[in-house]
């Protein structure tokens, strides 16, 4: 069995390696944040002085996400994800009763091993904006919003909330919660006006798709989210997620 340790603030070098390896979009900030919100659910194994496999499992409004599955390349194939993901899961079934994660395709047979099932694909969609207003207004919904997700702006008004930040690559749209289409169109536009090529990781058969089209967005990845324990369905408002790492 691999030694399993927390992840802690001097791991982000190798953290940011493994990340870079798997071509994701999270930045040293992302990995703070996770963290700040876990500090006992954030591990690692070490090998030759340096963290080559990570997972975050992460508990907010009672729902344990599982988050950044990467094992370095060279490591792959030898139990270092298994051992990770079961070690979460020990964490996570002491504090609440649904896991979810969102799965790759290379993680998606591992999930399944440990008993996770089919909820919903889930799709990232890339475009860019060019254009969008200042909007106004106060969403009541907001409130949902884990405070440790990191923000670097944010755009509200009376049907919906919408927050974004950098990304290594990309901005990163999201989460964005709203009861009104043509609001969250608002604040999307609001959020995303220059940011440069930017993603936004929604479910297919929800109206997001529609917006985010309309915006010129398109489908650039598909997942799959997973769930394991009791089934609480995704609600209707969350026109974008946090990440796949939040949930
Ligand atoms: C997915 C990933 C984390 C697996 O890491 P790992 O440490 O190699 O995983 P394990 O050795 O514990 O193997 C878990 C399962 O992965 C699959 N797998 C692992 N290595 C494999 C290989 N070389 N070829 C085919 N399948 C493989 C198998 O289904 C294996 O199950 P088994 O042990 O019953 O055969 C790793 O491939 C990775 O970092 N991929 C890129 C990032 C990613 O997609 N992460 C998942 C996010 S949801």
């Amino acid at each position: 069995m691999p030694e399993i340790r927390y992840l802690r603030e001097a791991d982000l070098a190798d953290c940011m390696r493994l990340k870079e390896a798997a071509g994701w979009n999270q930045t040293p900030a992302d990995w703070r944040a996770l963290l700040a919100a876990a500090p006992e659910g954030c591990f690692g194994v070490e090998a030759v002085g340096r963290v080559v496999a990570s997972a975050t499992a992460v508990a907010h409004g009672g729902i344990g996400w599982i988050g950044m599955v990467l094992t370095d390349p060279a490591y792959r194939g030898k139990g270092l994800a298994t051992a990770l993901l079961e070690h979460s899961l020990r964490y996570l079934d002491d504090r609440v009763e649904t896991v979810k994660l969102d799965a790759t395709a290379q993680g998606e047979p591992l999930y399944r091993k440990l008993g996770f099932v089919d909820e919903a694909p889930i799709e990232r969609w890339a475009g860019e904006v060019t254009q969008g207003k200042y909007v106004g207004g106060s969403y009541a919904g907001m409130l949902r919003h884990s405070p440790f997700v990191p923000v670097d702006a944010l755009a509200e008004c009376d049907g919906a909330w919408a927050a974004g930040r950098a990304g290594s690559g990309a901005w990163y749209f999201g989460p964005c919660y709203g009861t009104s289409d043509a609001d969250v169109e608002r604040v999307a536009r609001a959020v995303l006006a220059g940011r440069g090529r930017a993603i936004w990781d929604l479910f297919p058969f929800h109206p997001a798709a529609a917006i985010a089209a309309r915006l010129g967005f398109s489908t650039s990845r598909r997942l799959l989210r997973m769930v394991r324990g009791k089934a609480v369905p995704t609600t209707p408002d969350v026109y974008a997620i946090g990440g796949f790492e939040w949930g």
